[in-house]
């Protein structure tokens, strides 16, 4: 089922040449941060480019619940009257993330340290996710959380009324659980350190700064050490969000496998923390260019250019740059079947912990279209077929998955027969225009009829 309202099943088949320029939207994760970020100091933020994905707007009604004032000023325009450092006020209601992971953690770290009491819940993804990597750390700061078994959604959190700051070394490679102490540690007084073995995505980090807190970066035997002091005044900001190098994924990889295509992708945030994929996809021989290069509001930019690439080889994917493209794994394995050779994936256990358990939606419903995969708890590997070779002509489960819903249509764009997803609804969190770009650039994406 989709995750807002009935399934939408969706077929993707063989087309000409993609091309043209794919206008893809805002970046998640600044998306989210932006708004939370903006709930959280005095003043007017005022955001350009917000991405208007149902994970966002679930984001943008719950800074409201808390006490924020949100407005979409139309045309990716929004401006966010904010609270303060520890003004958050109590909500009314349940607070619905939707199927957003990024959105109910951040959230929750953002409230854990104001004497207030909230309660959460999500879709079924949602619901099925771990919280404790999040609540335990937050526990620490004196903050109590009670959920499902197992730490799941729906989960009531007690914020800390005296909060105390706390030195946390994260334990898995997760930017969502560094965040979640970062924001708690704003409203915690002293000095708030997070360290973390891997560098996941910085955009909190980099965000935090600029809203004015006092955030210092380090590296240490111990990995990258992060010391935040708590109690800031954070300083309204006009933030303009950079397009979503994960959204420009889809386009990207779309052109490298159909013949003959040629197209540009303009404005891609590169932060290195994200850009992974497409080292990786260059690495395997694809025709992708960077153009144009600059920095736009603290973020580095550049235009994406993809042709096809018709010899594209497997490659092992270093296991330390499993973060930096932790979310393009499922397309990247699209990749990997119209390649020559096996491309090699390790050190992605959390892959398993997604909106789905990806690898295990990727690899079978590659296998179901021909591929052959093999997979074990924290890697899998693609046994490529080359270009031309790959069958296609299944229906793939998505999981409530967008990511795995736009990968899957993506293989149908060159596979040799139609590749249908049972839900293509999911899209809708993150990629809402992903049909009509797409069809743009030339695929032949549809809906199906009941
Ligand atoms: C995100 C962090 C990553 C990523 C997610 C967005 C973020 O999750 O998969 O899509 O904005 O912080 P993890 O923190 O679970 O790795």
């Amino acid at each position: 089922m989709s995750s807002h309202g009935d399934p939408i099943p969706m077929t993707s088949a063989a087309c000409g040449p993609l091309t043209g320029v794919a206008e893809v939207p805002g970046d998640k994760s600044i998306s989210h941060r932006s708004l939370i970020l903006g709930a959280m100091c005095i003043g007017e933020t005022t955001i350009a480019g917000l991405l208007e994905g149902q994970d966002v707007l679930d984001t943008a009604k719950a800074m409201r619940a808390f006490g924020a004032e949100v407005s979409d000023l139309g045309g990716g325009n929004w401006s966010v009257r904010g609270v303060g450092v520890g003004g958050f006020a109590e909500p009314d209601g349940v607070i619905d993330c939707g199927n957003s992971g990024t959105g109910v953690r951040l959230i929750m770290g953002a409230m854990a340290t104001s004497p207030i009491v909230a309660t959460f819940t999500g879709d079924a993804s949602l619901n099925g996710r771990p919280m404790a990597r999040v609540t335990d750390p937050l526990a620490l700061f004196g903050c109590q959380a009670v959920g499902r078994t197992g730490g799941r959604l729906p989960m009531t959190l007690v914020g800390a009324v005296e909060p105390v700051p706390v030195r946390y070394v994260v334990p898995v490679p997760s930017a969502q659980v560094k965040s979640a102490v970062l924001l708690a540690g704003l409203n915690a007084p002293g000095q708030t350190v997070v360290i973390e073995a891997e560098a996941t995505r910085d955009h909190t980090e980099r965000m935090l700064a600029g809203f004015g807190a006092e955030i210092s970066v380090q590296e240490t035997e111990e990995g990258r050490e992060i010391t935040l002091t708590g109690q800031p005044e954070l300083r309204a900001q006009q933030i303009e969000v950079p397009r979503d190098p994960s959204s420009a994924a889809f386009p990207v990889c779309a052109a490298l496998i159909v013949p003959g295509s040629d197209v540009l992708v303009p404005g891609i945030g590169l932060n290195p923390t994200r850009a992974g994929l497409f080292t990786t996809l260059r690495e395997m021989g694809a025709d992708l260019a960077y153009e144009n290069a600059r920095e736009e509001g603290g973020e580095p930019v550049a235009d994406l250019r993809a042709k096809f690439s018709p010899g594209l080889k497997g490659i092992e994917v270093p296991p330390e740059r499993a973060a930096s493209m932790i979310d393009e794994y499922p397309v990247l394995s699209v990749v990997a079947a119209f390649a020559e050779g096996q491309t090699v994936m390790r050190g992605v256990k959390e892959l398993r912990v997604k909106e789905s358990d990806r690898i295990d939606a990727m690899a079978t419903g590659l296998r179901a279209n021909g591929v052959e995969v093999e997979d074990g708890p924290d890697w899998w590997i693609v046994n490529g077929l080359g270009h031309g070779n790959v069958p296609g002509g299944a229906v793939c489960a998505s999981h409530l998955d967008h990511r795995i819903a736009m990968s899957f249509l993506i293989l149908g764009m060159a596979a040799n027969a139609p590749v249908k997803v049972d839900d293509g609804g999911p899209i809708a969190t993150s990629f809402p225009i992903f049909e009509p770009l797409m069809g743009a650039l030339g695929a032949q994406v549809s809906r199906d009829r009941a």
